[in-house]
C-alpha cells in the first residue's frame, strides 16, 4: 500500500544473531531467532528476504505471536511485521472500506472504526495480535468471523518480491482457517487488510455470553455499537486471561465439527454435552466443555497450566516451555478422545 511506505529508501531494520522472542509470543516462551528484523513497509520485507544473510533460511512472520507455539528456538529469519496506518479507504452508498496496515493492533483498530463512526467488528474486540494475522485464522468471536467482514488482503508474494490483491473468496476462508494458514503459509506475507463495514449496521448480539452482558445493563433493546464492544470487552476480561498477566494464545484447540449420526450417538450418552448445529447438517461441539469434564480445568503439569475460567485457553505460569504446553495438550487430547470419541485439533502454529 505506497501511502503506508517511507518514500526514502531506508533499509530494514537487523537486529544482533540470537534475537530473543520471549517479547514477541503472547506464551512468553524464553526462545530465540537467528535473525530478527523488524519491517516497516513492503519495500523492507523484499529486502530482508533477499539479504544474503537469510538465504536458505526459513522465515518466520511475527506480528503479535498471538498465535503460535514457539518450541525451540528458530534458525532462520523472524520478520517482526511493523507496518502501520489505517484509512477510510472508500465508502459507498452501502459500505465503509476501511484499509489497515498488517502491524496495526488489533483492538486499537477496532476501537478506531468505532470512533470513526464505522461500526461492524465490535464483537472482535479485545482479540491479542495484529491486523495482519486476523485472517490467517480467521478470528472470530461471540458469533463473528472477520471473514464476514473482509474486503481484500494484500500479501507480497515472496517467490516473486511482488505484490498480490486476494479478494475474500481467494482467501478460502473457513472455521479459524485460510489460505495464508495452509498452501500460502511460507510464501505471502500480509501486508494489508481492508475491511467491508456495511452502512445498514445491526447489532450482533444473539451469543449467550454476549445477551447476559448486555441484559446487566439494560442494553439488550437495540443496543449500540459501543454498547456490544463494551459488552464484548467485559466478558473477555471476565472468562479469558490477559497474555500480559499470564502466557496464552487464546483458544488452544479448536471446536471440533461432527456428523449429526455421531452427534446422535454421542449426546445420548452425554446429555448435557454443548453444542451448535451447523448450517451442513454437522454439529460443532464446545471443546471448553469436554475438557471441563475430563476434569483439566485449574489442573497443570509443571509450569503448563489449563486456565481456571475457561478449559480451552492453556497458560504459561512462568517458565513453561512449548514443550510443556504440548506435552499438556497432548493429555488433554487422549483424555477427551477416550470419553467423547472425539479429536482435538489444535490451533495456533506450532513451530
Ligand atoms: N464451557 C465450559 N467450561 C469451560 C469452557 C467452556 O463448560 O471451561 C462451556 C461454556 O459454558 C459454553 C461453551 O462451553 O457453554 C462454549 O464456551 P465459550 O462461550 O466460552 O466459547 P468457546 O467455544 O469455548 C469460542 C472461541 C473463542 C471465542 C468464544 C466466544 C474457538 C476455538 N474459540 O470459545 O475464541 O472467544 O467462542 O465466541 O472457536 C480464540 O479463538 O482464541 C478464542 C478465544
Amino acid at each position: 500500500m505506497s501511502q503506508f511506505q517511507t518514500s526514502v529508501d531506508l533499509s530494514p531494520t537487523w537486529f544482533a544473531a540470537g534475537y530473543p522472542l520471549r517479547a514477541h509470543n503472547t506464551f512468553g516462551f524464553d526462545v530465540r531467532a537467528r535473525y530478527a528484523c523488524r519491517v516497516e513497509n513492503e519495500a523492507d520485507l523484499v529486502a530482508a528476504v533477499r539479504d544474503p544473510r537469510a538465504r536458505g533460511l526459513r522465515t518466520l512472520v511475527l506480528g503479535g505471536g498471538s498465535n503460535v507455539v514457539l518450541t525451540r528456538d528458530f534458525d532462520g529469519l523472524v520478520l517482526l511485521v511493523a507496518l502501520c496506518g489505517k484509512r477510510l479507504a472508500r465508502e459507498d452508498r452501502h459500505a465503509w472500506y476501511v484499509e489497515a496496515a498488517a502491524g496495526e493492533n488489533w483492538h486499537e483498530f477496532v476501537a478506531w472504526t468505532l470512533e470513526a463512526g464505522m461500526p461492524g467488528l465490535e464483537n472482535l474486540a479485545l482479540i491479542p495480535g495484529t491486523v495482519g494475522a486476523a485472517p490467517i485464522q480467521n478470528i472470530g468471536a461471540y458469533g463473528l468471523e472477520m471473514a464476514e467482514r473482509c474486503d481484500s488482503v494484500r500479501a507480497i508474494d515472496l517467490d516473486t518480491g511482488t505484490p498480490v490483491e486476494f479478494d475474500a473468496a481467494a482467501c478460502r476462508f473457513g472455521y479459524r482457517d485460510s489460505f495464508f494458514k495452509r498452501e500460502g503459509r511460507d510464501r505471502f506475507v500480509i501486508t494489508s487488510v481492508t475491511f467491508r463495514l456495511p452502512k445498514l449496521w445491526q447489532a450482533n448480539a444473539g451469543y449467550a455470553d454476549l445477551a447476559r452482558e448486555l441484559a446487566r445493563h439494560d442494553a439488550v433493546e437495540a443496543p449500540q455499537a459501543r454498547a456490544v464492544f463494551d459488552a464484548v470487552v467485559a466478558v473477555r476480561r471476565a472468562k479469558l486471561p490477559d497474555p500480559l498477566q499470564l502466557g496464552n494464545a487464546g483458544s488452544f484447540f479448536k471446536n471440533p465439527v461432527i456428523g449429526a449420526p455421531q452427534f446422535d450417538a454421542l449426546a445420548a450418552r452425554e446429555p448435557q454435552i454443548v453444542s451448535y448445529p451447523q448450517a451442513d447438517g454437522r454439529v460443532k461441539l464446545a471443546a471448553g466443555w469436554m475438557i471441563d469434564r475430563c476434569g483439566w480445568k485449574g489442573r497443570a503439569l509443571r509450569a503448563a497450566a489449563v486456565h481456571e475460567r475457561q478449559a480451552l485457553v492453556l497458560v504459561n505460569r512462568g517458565g513453561a516451555t512449548g514443550a510443556d504446553i504440548l506435552e499438556l495438550a497432548q493429555a488433554i487430547q487422549r483424555d477427551v478422545l477416550a470419553r467423547f470419541g472425539v479429536a482435538l485439533e489444535q490451533e495456533p502454529v506450532c513451530l
